[in-house]
């Protein structure tokens, strides 16, 4: 049975823009979210708190979030370490998000870190965060496969995730950073996640399209019960950590498929579109999205 209404995790802010090597000034980051937030999306992640040598392109978290706060949305920001989880509270972010890795080889690009150093780097953050009234997600990157080790076992994924559940996090996004997840094993892991008492409701799903699978594979997830999906206007994105990682999920991609299965995500497909060929021009490039080729005509 496929869930009658879905949440969308908009992430083209934050993962999105993060890979960008031209900075995109943060009045125009402020319009984007300003606009996403216009076409109906509700919960949009808007930055990340982490050290700005690590991600140039959002070292301007500062001065963005004040500039977007007060939009009557959920503004989600990536916090790595109590350094980060301090600048967003000190700011009022209520929504902040840690993000651990399946694999030992990302864990040490991404975090400077082994997986189980950084989940020790997790564990004072999500319950400060928790303490100080956030809600707090726990992103789990390179589920499927990743660029260094190959395929992941099943087994690796499900102890970071029951780690991150036993920290106190009320919401796992399960990613495939690089995109070579493929329904099936969407499935697997789905499956061995819900029989080591991880809930379906606690779950989201974050794909990247590097090998045209995101949308199967979040089918795959929706008929497993999922209701959170992540998705990047436009496509925009992928990780500057990850060789090989491309652009994500696009919304339009996806709320092209949920308005033809009938679920509602009250966003606005022709606002939306809009707003991605505007964010394209000041990128300066057409986005990969095929629903907004289609509906922008760009
Ligand atoms: P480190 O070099 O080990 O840092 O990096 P450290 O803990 O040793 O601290 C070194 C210095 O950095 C100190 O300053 C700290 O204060 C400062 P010093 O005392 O030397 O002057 N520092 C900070 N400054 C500002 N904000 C902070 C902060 N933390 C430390 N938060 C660290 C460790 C975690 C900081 C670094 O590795 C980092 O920032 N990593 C972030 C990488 C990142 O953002 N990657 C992209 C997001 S993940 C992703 O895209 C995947 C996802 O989309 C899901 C998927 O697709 O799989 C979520
Ligand atoms: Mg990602």
């Amino acid at each position: 049975d496929l869930p009658a209404r879905v949440r969308i995790h908009e992430v083209g802010a934050r993962d999105g823009l993060q890979n960008e090597k031209a900075t995109v000034p943060t009045e125009v980051k402020a319009e984007f979210i300003r606009r996403l937030a216009d076409a109906g999306l509700t919960t949009i992640e808007a930055t990340s708190f982490v050290h700005p040598r690590w991600v140039p392109q959002l070292a301007d978290a500062e001065q963005l979030f004040p500039q977007v706060a007060d939009l009557p949305v959920t503004l989600p920001v990536l916090v790595p370490n109590e350094r980060g989880l301090e600048r967003a509270l000190a700011l009022g972010a209520r929504h902040v998000a840690v993000f651990a890795s399946a694999t030992e080889s990302f864990a040490k690009a991404n975090l400077n870190r082994t997986v189980d150093e950084s989940l020790a780097m997790f564990e004072p953050v999500v319950h400060r965060a928790k303490d100080a009234g956030s809600a707090v997600r726990g992103y789990v990157s390179m589920c499927f496969g990743d660029p260094w080790e190959g395929p992941v076992p099943v087994h690796q994924v499900v102890r970071v995730c029951k780690a991150l559940r036993d920290m106190g996090c009320d919401e796992l996004s399960l990613g495939d950073t690089i995109g070579v997840a493929t329904p099936g094993h969407v499935q697997s892991l789905l499956a061995e996640l819900n029989e080591e008492g991880v809930p379906t409701s606690a779950l989201a799903v974050h794909f990247h399209d590097t090998y045209g699978q995101a949308l199967s594979n979040t089918l795959a997830a929706l008929q497993h019960g999922v209701a959170t999906v992540d998705a990047s206007a436009g496509g925009l994105g992928g990780c500057p950590y990850a060789k090989s990682a491309t652009g994500n999920l696009a919304t339009e991609d996806l709320v092209w498929m949920l308005q033809g299965l009938g679920i509602d995500t009250g966003v606005d497909l022709g606002r939306l579109t809009a707003t991605s060929v505007w964010m394209a021009g000041r990128l300066g490039r057409p986005s990969p999205s095929r629903t907004v080729k289609a509906l922008g005509k760009t």
